[in-house]
């Protein structure tokens, strides 16, 4: 399937089956900005499951926080944000539309062969490394790269453009203050470091794991739930001894793409990319890109933050946030090494990963069916039982059987059309089990059993059902 297919084909699926709907689709929506439905709710509420006991359950030494969406607007002068956090922009002169010019860039190089393609992708990442906004004009101009609503190449200068969202605290208007929606949940750890360090005694290296939402005014926002202006971030800050960093940050690396293969996802579909321009507070970060439908992108970024941001909070608010080492008995402000995921880039990820329309024709009948192969775990709903008709007791055979299995996991009960259709229904939403109750069930206590990948049936005993879906979908 051509790749702009499939991401069509995945966001009508998403539509289609109550995974993803456009926000205020009735006001014909809200640009970048998405509402979870009923399926797409428990995918992404298991895949934060997962990260979450991945990082605190897996992690003796790393904790979890809900720090407010809401901070001190102070908080962002210190962290660079108010000054630093924007992007060079470029407005069309004809359209008046505002492109990143990263964005721009990326996507005509798209559409040149892979080699030339790059070449101009490094060009692009040495002019923004410098901050060189004239040689990005140039570029951009020497390419003919053009807007996609006029067609021209009338631009103006590249301009800087803060990505964050403001709003005003306070129920008089003279009162209020503005303040910003958080643009990372990241600042919300480090305000709080020392709040977690004395209540938890907590002995460094250790880690603070928080996930929530974050918004940024994307100026181009596309890619479906790729890029939104709010959307849910998955964080860890991992506090070290000052010099330590650098192998902490390979640690991350390397057990944040452990963790992108324990969802069954092959390894040449993923990537690390350094990047060229270190954020303000970085001494050393790169991304981890996932083959999307639209090619390699960022799916997760491992930073080496120092103690930038913990220093600058000292500063601001005049409060100490040092710790005493008592293995070398001295007082640092600790270094930080962050992994940072998108939350709904995961469900992105998952999705793509998971679609497939299956060609199952035969010499007699052309046939194919729509599945979503989630890893078990992961699944928003597990198991579908199903009576093979609506009466000689079978339905409550299986109403007993969910009854036995729904304070364990989410399960589906159906018992209209024939079970092939209704295989085929939960297929399409990812469910990797269906069990079926026939009238040979009355007789001996078995049951089928039906796998979604390899459509493969088989008979077991109706009392191992519930334990058998346990080892399945077990996280770890
Ligand atoms: N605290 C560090 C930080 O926020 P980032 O690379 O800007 O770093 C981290 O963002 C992750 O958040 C990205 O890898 C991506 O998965 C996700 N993310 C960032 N902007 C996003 C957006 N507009 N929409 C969806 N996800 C986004």
């Amino acid at each position: 399937m051509a790749n702009e297919n499939k991401l069509q084909n995945i966001i009508g699926h998403c539509k289609e089956y109550g995974f993803v709907f456009q926000s205020s689709e009735i006001y014909d929506g809200l640009s970048a900005v998405y509402d979870y439905g009923q399926l797409g709710t428990e995918l992404k509420r298991n895949i934060r499951e997962y990260w979450w006991r991945s990082m605190t359950q897996m992690h003796e030494n790393i904790v979890g926080i809900d720090a407010a969406i809401f901070m001190h607007p102070t908080v962002w002068k210190a962290s660079g944000h108010v000054d630093n956090f924007s992007d060079p922009m470029i407005d069309n002169k004809d359209s008046q539309k505002r492109y990143r010019v990263d964005h721009l860039i990326e996507g005509f190089a798209e559409t040149l062969d892979k080699e030339k393609g790059e070449v101009l992708l490094q060009q692009m990442d040495l002019l923004l490394a410098e901050n060189n906004f004239d040689g990005l004009k140039q570029l951009i101009e020497d390419k003919k790269i053009a807007c996609a609503i006029s067609g021209t190449c009338n631009w103006t200068d590249v301009r800087q453009f803060n990505l964050m969202f403001s709003t005003e605290i306070g129920s008089v208007a003279e009162e209020a203050n503005v303040i910003y929606l958080r643009p990372e949940t990241a600042q919300g750890i480090f305000v709080n470091f020392l709040n977690v360090q004395k209540s938890g005694r907590m002995k460094i290296p250790f880690g603070i794991a928080q996930t929530g939402k974050a918004f940024r005014n994307e100026i181009v926002a596309r890619g479906f739930i790729f890029r939104m202006r709010e959307f849910e971030q998955m964080e860890m800050q991992f506090f070290v001894q000052p010099g330590k960093q650098k192998e902490w940050y390979e640690y991350w690396k390397e057990t944040r793409m452990k963790w992108h293969l324990s969802l069954g996802i092959s390894p040449d579909k993923y990537r690390f990319h350094d990047h060229a321009k270190l954020a303000h507070y970085a001494d050393a970060a790169c991304d981890i890109e996932y083959d999307f439908p639209m090619g390699f992108k960022e799916v997760e970024g491992i930073h080496s933050r120092t103690d930038f941001d913990l220093k600058q909070h000292q500063q601001y608010s005049g409060k100490k946030l040092t710790y005493f080492d008592t293995d070398i008995n001295q007082h640092y402000v600790p270094y930080v090494v962050e992994t940072s995921i998108g939350l709904d880039r995961a469900v992105m990820m998952i999705l793509s990963e998971a679609y497939e329309e299956e060609d199952l024709s035969t010499p007699e009948k052309p046939d194919s069916r729509s599945i979503l192969h989630f890893p078990p775990m992961l699944a928003p709903i597990k198991l579908a039982v199903f009576p093979l008709t609506k009466k000689d007791g079978l339905p409550e055979i299986a109403r007993d059987l969910i009854d036995q299995c729904k304070p364990y996991f989410k399960c589906f009960y159906e018992e209209k059309d024939a079970i092939g259709k209704r295989y085929r229904r939960q297929d399409a939403i990812g469910t990797p089990f269906c069990i079926t109750i026939d009238h040979q069930t009355k007789e001996d206590q078995t049951v089928t059993i039906r796998h979604r990948d390899s459509m493969q049936q088989e008979r077991i005993a109706l009392s191992v059902v519930k334990d058998l879906i346990l080892e399945k979908i077990k996280m770890f």
